[in-house]
This record gives C-alpha cells, sequence and structure tokens, in this order.
C-alpha cells in the first residue's frame, strides 16, 4: 500500500543531488498527490468563473462549491455541506470567529484557552482582552498532558467559550475533548476545536463529539492552502461576522468574505477523494473509515520506530508523551544535547531529509517546557507517503551527527 500511495507523490520522485528526499515537515505542510494537482489545474482549464452565473463554467463551480462542502462534511462527520465554510487559512477563520464573538461577549465574560495550543487558537482569543473579556489559559504539565483539574477550576458560569487543540502540533499529545466537552457543557461554554493537526491522522465525527466549531486546514492533509470551519447547525447564523451587505447572511456563506479561491477548493475535495481512496467500501464515508484505520496504524507503526530510535539515541531528549498512551500524533519532536535544532535540521538537510526547528507557533507551550530559549526542539512528523526506509535513513543520519 505504501509503495502505491508514494508512486502518486510527484515530489517523492524529485532528486536533489541525485538523491531522493525524505519529507518528514508534513506537520507544516504535506505533500500533494498527482490528483490534487490534476483538479486544481483542471478548474482554470475547464470551470474558470465566479459564482452563480448563468452559464456553463460558473453553473459548474456552483457544483463544485457545494460538491465539496458535502465531502468535507463527510470527512468531519458533520450533518451536511450547509455546516461548512472556507476560508484562507485557519488563523483566518479563527480571527472571524473572535471578531464575531467580541461583538456579543460582555466584559467580565471568560474564554479559556490552552498552553498547549498553536497560537492560531490563542491569539484571535488573547485580543479580546482589549474589550474586557477575561482569556484564561489551561496548564500544561511537564509531561505534555493538560492539566484537566485546571480546566475543571478554571470553568465558571462566566466562561462563554472553550478554545482547545485536538492534537498538538509540536509534542503530538492527544487532549481528551469528550472530558473538556463535558465540562464545557456543564459550565453551558461553547466548545471550538483546532483539529489541524488532528485531521491528517484520524477520523473524525463532529456530531458524536458534540463540539460547536471545529477548524482544519487542508495543507495538512494533502490538499492545497485552504481554511475550514464547521459550525454546528444554526449557530454560524446567529454569530455578527465581519461581512458585506452583499453576502449571503446565512451559513454557512456568512463567515465566508469576498470570492473564494474555487480553484483551490476543487483541490480539497480531490485531497478528501485521495485519502478516501486507500480504503475500501461503496461510500466515501466508508472508504474514509477503512482509510483511516490504515492510516493510523502505518503511522503509528512507523511514529514508534522514529521515537524508539531517537529515544535511545544518547544525546537525544524526547518531549511529550511516549507511545504508550491508546493515541498520539505521530509527530516527534526532540532536544540534540550539544547542537541547536537549526543546526539539526541544517545538517539533515544536507542529506535531503527535511525536518522542522523551532517552536511551529506553539511558542507557549515551548516556553513553559523550557525549551524555547534554547532555539526550540527538532520535529519530524509521518505521513501516509512516510516509508519504513525514511524512517531508518532518518535514524542513521542522526546517528551520524
Ligand atoms: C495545530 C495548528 N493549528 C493551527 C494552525 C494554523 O493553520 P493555518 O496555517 O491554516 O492558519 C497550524 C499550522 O501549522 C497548526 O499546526
Amino acid at each position: 500500500m505504501n509503495e502505491s500511495i508514494r508512486s502518486q507523490f510527484p515530489s517523492l520522485r524529485r532528486k536533489i543531488g541525485g538523491r531522493p528526499c525524505i519529507y518528514l515537515d508534513g506537520p507544516a505542510g504535506t505533500q500533494v498527490p498527482d490528483k490534487v494537482i490534476r483538479s486544481i489545474s483542471n478548474y482554470y482549464r475547464r470551470s474558470n468563473a465566479n459564482t452563480h452565473g448563468m452559464f456553463t463554467s460558473s453553473i459548474e463551480t456552483d457544483r463544485l462549491m457545494e460538491d465539496t462542502r458535502s465531502i468535507v462534511a463527510d470527512f468531519l462527520g458533520a450533518e451536511g455541506g450547509h455546516t461548512i465554510s472556507f476560508g484562507q487559512n485557519m488563523t483566518t477563520l479563527n480571527y472571524s470567529l473572535s471578531h464575531a464573538f467580541g461583538k456579543i461577549f460582555q466584559p467580565g465574560d471568560e474564554i479559556l484557552i490552552t498552553q498547549l495550543d498553536h497560537e492560531a487558537n490563542r491569539g484571535p482569543w488573547l485580543s479580546l482582552r482589549e474589550k474586557g473579556i477575561r482569556v484564561r489559559e489551561i496548564r500544561l504539565l511537564e509531561n505534555g498532558q493538560l492539566d484537566y483539574e485546571d480546566i475543571a477550576q478554571k470553568m465558571n458560569e462566566r466562561t462563554r467559550l472553550l478554545c482547545i487543540g485536538w492534537a498538538s502540533n509540536i509534542l503530538g499529545t492527544i487532549n481528551d475533548l469528550y472530558l473538556a466537552r463535558s465540562l464545557a457543557y456543564e459550565s453551558g461554554a461553547l466548545l471550538l476545536v483546532d483539529a489541524v493537526h488532528y485531521a491528517p491522522h484520524f477520523p473524525i465525527n463532529v456530531m458524536q463529539l458534540g463540539c460547536d466549531f471545529l477548524l482544519c486546514s487542508a495543507y495538512k492533509f494533502y490538499g492545497p492552502h485552504v481554511g475550514i470551519l464547521y459550525s454546528s447547525p444554526g449557530l454560524l447564523d446567529r454569530l455578527p461576522t465581519d461581512r458585506l451587505r452583499t453576502t449571503d447572511q446565512v451559513a454557512p456563506f456568512s463567515i465566508e468574505t469576498g470570492t473564494l479561491n474555487h480553484a483551490a477548493i476543487a483541490g480539497v475535495k480531490s485531497a478528501i477523494e485521495f485519502m478516501a481512496s486507500c480504503g475500501q467500501g461503496t461510500t466515501i464515508k466508508g472508504q474514509l473509515k477503512s482509510s483511516f484505520e490504515y492510516i493510523e496504524s502505518h503511522e503509528r507503526s512507523l511514529a514508534g520506530q522514529l521515537y524508539d530510535g531517537i529515544s535511545a539515541h544518547q544525546k537525544c531528549r524526547i518531549l511529550g508523551p511516549s507511545f504508550d498512551v491508546q493515541q498520539r500524533a505521530p509527530t516527534v519532536s526532540f532536544l540534540h544535547e550539544d547542537l541547536r535544532a537549526t543546526e539539526v535540521c541544517q545538517r539533515l538537510a544536507l542529506q535531503n531529509i527535511y525536518a522542522w526547528d523551532g517552536h511551529f507557533y506553539a511558542v507557549r507551550a515551548a516556553e513553559i517546557l523550557g525549551v524555547q530559549e534554547k532555539g526550540g526542539v527538532t520535529r519530524m512528523g509521518i505521513s501516509m507517503y512516510t516509508s519504513t526506509d525514511d524512517v531508518v535513513q532518518t535514524l542513521n543520519a542522526l546517528e551520524d551527527l
């Protein structure tokens, strides 16, 4: 299966200095398969137009938008396309939500964010402090897990919103969202989930989770740069989002400012079809279910090998949970005793191994864990196309550092 997946990614065939590249930078954006590239270019070749026109290319664009909302709804286990909005990226959509909430929350109302989250799920909410809204942080523990007692303690009748990531893009921690949801709902708060790092690796079912908002980003799951927002039915309609009077005033359109990137949205549809095509079944939902069984087991096995190899390295210390836990994102970050993360990544890059250095915008977590002043950590992520050979070569290269 891995070979057939790999054969669909043209960038995996690229050689630099006569050698192929090993892409462990998936958490910052995955590579893109032929199917996605083709559908973006076909959109421009055949159907390029604005929406709501009377002619073929515009009608095709309308249909594309509707079909993509619908397949994204299947991907997220949502009620239907009417719950799915698109935007430039996750950060922009989250800022739009925070502007809207800023208009209806009162001074003294409270929002809970976490110390583990990416800044994209902190900054937009912290900006509401200017309006007298109290933004409180849930503690990150040294073991890389959130302090759930702290959530319970900080939740009260003034809490309006709990903003929490599902998977950490720096540590690979999976947060217990079912617990977070019951704590939020007990005090009548809404639950907003950043699933950007979760979506490429695990199946999502927003109806089962019962969240109010969930955001993700297609360039993290083999697609182009498009942000995706799920809003539970009826909620977005009630939010005073920034919009023109000419914008459709109802969900899912009321948060979509201006003209969307239709070609990229064609790519989102194909990215989900690509992921589904790795599984069996007669419907997209069925295929996605089977595909995620493969993705989870393939990625967990390779990430486990990578984790064990790095842990055994005398000079490296991994941050975050081990693979003993039931669920963990296949993302491994570590500190090298003698080398800063930039140097580790530079040296790996000389061997065409692509890893990231720094805090990856999870800057609060990097500060809390004391790695920020050390130049951050080296992060390696496993994707569907990663092979056992990639992991073996990476561990050998680390040994040679
Ligand atoms: C966990 C997480 N949340 C949010 C974001 C921001 O997503 P976007 O680039 O779509 O704004 C990222 C991007 O790296 C991320 O990893």
